[in-house]
């Protein structure tokens, strides 16, 4: 059964890249305000994702979860309403476990339906399931028992499966209603990191595609631990690989640089393009690496991705990105918002860390 959502992937914001357990309702109020206030809505931003840390440490006397009473005290349900009031939608988060990750709250296992109709009640439009303190118990029975209940009571409601340490989560992650599913573990903001995510989700390329998405982990852009240079490479290559664009840093106080990396409306048309698929590594050569991928409309989307340290001329060829090798395209810097023509193949010069990212439009 399939719920309709994820045709494109999910764009938003989650509270754990930069507060981690430091969250209230009052920064999720705001949080929404500035999503409003900074334009960043408009652009596809609309889901405010609540992660871990929301919950009292333990069910009520009828098995319920509860907001936490002193950082949560107006509930979940007046969140919701207070979003959706701006047009955005509210997600939540929990665990195939007795706790989550965090340990500071319960976690769904054999919870699921009464936690689903719960979170149905509240008015909450998407659930990331985490996959800590299992109790021993097989990842497949613990994600489908969760499944179950989203089909029975949360229909509209959007599935992230955040099931980490698992081998081959994209080969089975969709059959269970899967909106996206991580295919690695979390992402911290540095460039070691950033880069392996990227790596560890191509391998996973062919399983993406409308209703179902791959999840290299959420947006470090703006949490100050990475270069502009290398968070313009991370926002690109997230993009081209169809990942869920979930801000991760502090919206309400972002730098004028983060804002002009996370606005770019032509990089966030690739990424939401309709024919949604998967953009790829397609060239390496030491550290020079060419990614693509097919765009509506016959078009190719390329990044040209410079992971060594020092400035270098990279070149893509046709052959590689899916064009016939006489074929004469417009190719439009997504970066600098300026076009050109070339055939055969495209070099740039590419500065440490940087990369530049086109869309080819063939004449
Ligand atoms: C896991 C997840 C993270 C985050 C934390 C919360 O590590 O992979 O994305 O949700 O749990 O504790």
């Amino acid at each position: 059964v399939k719920n309709g959502l994820g045709r494109t992937p999910q764009m938003g914001w989650n509270s754990w890249n930069h507060f981690y357990c430091g969250i209230s309702e009052g920064v999720i109020r705001e949080t929404a305000d500035a999503l409003i206030n900074t334009g960043l809505a408009k652009l596809g931003y609309k889901y405010v994702n609540i992660d871990d840390c929301w919950a009292e440490l333990n069910r009520d006397y009828q098995g319920n979860m509860v907001p936490n009473k002193r950082t949560f005290p107006s509930g979940i349900k007046a969140l919701a309403d207070y979003v959706h009031a701006k047009g955005l939608k509210l997600g939540i988060y929990s665990d195939a476990g007795t706790r989550t990750c965090s340990n500071k709250m319960p976690g769904s296992l054999d919870h699921e339906e009464q936690d689903v109709k719960t979170f149905a009640s509240w008015g909450v439009d998407y659930l990331k399931y985490d996959n800590c303190n299992d109790a021993g118990r097989n990842v497949m029975e613990r994600y489908t028992r969760m499944s179950n209940a989203m089909k029975k009571y949360g229909k509209n409601i959007f599935f992230s499966l955040c099931e980490w340490g698992v081998e081959n989560p994209a080969t089975w992650a969709r059959g269970m209603g899967g909106n996206s599913w991580r295919t690695t573990g979390d992402i911290a903001d540095n460039w070691d990191s950033m880069t392996s995510r990227a790596d560890q989700n191509d391998r996973w390329a062919s399983y993406a595609g409308p209703g179902g998405w791959n999840d290299p982990d959420m947006l470090e852009v703006g949490n100050g631990g990475m270069s502009e240079a290398e968070y313009r490479s991370h926002f690109s290559i997230w993009a081209l690989a169809k990942a869920p664009l979930l801000l991760g840093c502090d919206v309400r106080s972002m730098s004028p640089q983060t804002k002009n990396i996370i606005s770019n409306t032509e990089v966030i048309a690739v990424n939401q393009d309709r024919l949604g698929v998967q953009g790829k590594k397609v060239q390496s050569d030491g550290g020079l690496e060419v990614w693509a991928g097919p765009l509506s409309g016959n078009r190719k989307a390329v990044v040209l991705w410079n992971r060594q340290g020092h400035q270098a001329t990279i070149t893509a060829h046709w052959s590689k990105v899916g064009l016939l090798v006489s074929a004469a395209v417009t190719a439009r810097d997504l970066w600098a918002h300026s076009s050109f023509f070339a055939q055969g193949q495209l070099s740039a010069s590419v500065a440490p860390h940087d990369c530049k990212m086109y869309i080819l439009t063939p004449k």
